[in-house]
């Protein structure tokens, strides 16, 4: 199937780690120019190497995506080299911890600037570009705004805003025929789930223990596997998709638990 993204420009935060990475690597596998833009330099240099040596192309620009003005200038600099937008994937975040008894007001407002508010400046500020090339946007989720997780209040309200924000995104850009979908992800080892999972004393069972919960093979989800998701739904292949939030967990969130 030929998905039709060759030199299209996605925008991909967080796009040299983790989930993010394992976007940028399937994008430019189908000829896309992934955008990285992240605050790791080491990380986002690495990135756009790994992607040079498998004979793609990707361009990147250095912010800490809390701060409004650095948003802004990622999504500039990114106009300024290839003039032009076809894609937004908003990925980057964190799992803060912040839960309801450790927590205070700087404390959840912060981990909502980690984990939400970027995902609105970053569209607010392609949304021109998107215009013109009816882009789409794609929106990392977590299975904590379904489900919950306990002790991490800032995160789940922030994951919550996301999905809300791709149902709130798909009608008020219809006009445009720009498509936003959401993919929601349970777990899947990337850097960020390592160091989590190292915060229990027993993290090698507690692994165990989830993978085993985990329907579909007893496994965690890839980041390959979500990179081609989001792939195929940024592609024109899926253009009668939006609004979607749309799982790829092996089952964890929806099937029965007596499993
Ligand atoms: N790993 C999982 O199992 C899981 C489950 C559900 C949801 N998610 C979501 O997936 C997304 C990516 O998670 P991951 O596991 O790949 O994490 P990760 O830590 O491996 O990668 C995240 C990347 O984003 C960058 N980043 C984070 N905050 C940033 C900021 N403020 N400014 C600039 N760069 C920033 C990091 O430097 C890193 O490169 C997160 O939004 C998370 O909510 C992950």
């Amino acid at each position: 199937m030929d998905l039709k993204l060759k030199d299209k420009v996605i925008i991909v935060t967080g796009g040299s780690s983790g989930i993010g990475k394992g976007i940028s690597i399937s994008l430019a596998k189908e000829g896309a120019i992934p955008y990285i833009v992240g605050r790791n330099k080491t990380n986002v240099m690495a990135t756009v190497s790994e992607i040079e040596k498998q004979g793609g192309q990707s361009g990147y620009a250095f912010a800490e995506l809390t701060k409004p003005k650095e948003c802004e200038n990622a999504v500039a600099e990114c106009i300024a080299r290839f003039g032009r937008i076809e894609g937004l994937v908003n990925n980057a975040g964190v799992n803060d911890s912040i839960g309801l008894e450790n927590g205070s007001y700087e404390d959840f407002m912060t981990s909502i600037h980690r984990n939400l508010t970027h995902y609105y400046m970053m569209a607010h500020y392609a949304l021109p570009e998107l215009k013109k090339s009816k882009g789409a946007i794609l929106n990392i989720g977590s299975k904590a705004s379904f489900t919950g997780q306990g002790g991490t209040s800032g995160y789940a309200a922030a994951n919550g805003g996301r999905n809300a924000l791709t149902r709130e995104w798909a009608v008020e850009l219809l006009p445009y025929a720009i498509r936003v979908n959401a993919l929601i992800v349970a777990e899947c080892y990337t850097p960020l789930y390592e160091r989590w999972i190292n915060t229990f004393d027993n993290s090698e069972e507690r692994l165990q223990e989830i993978n085993k919960r985990i329907p579909f093979e007893n496994r965690m989800t890839t980041t390959e596997e979500i990179g081609d998701m989001v792939t195929f739904l940024l592609s024109e292949k899926s253009s009668h998709t939006t609004g979607q939030l749309i799982f790829v967990d092996g089952g964890y969130t929806h099937l029965d638990r007596s499993l």
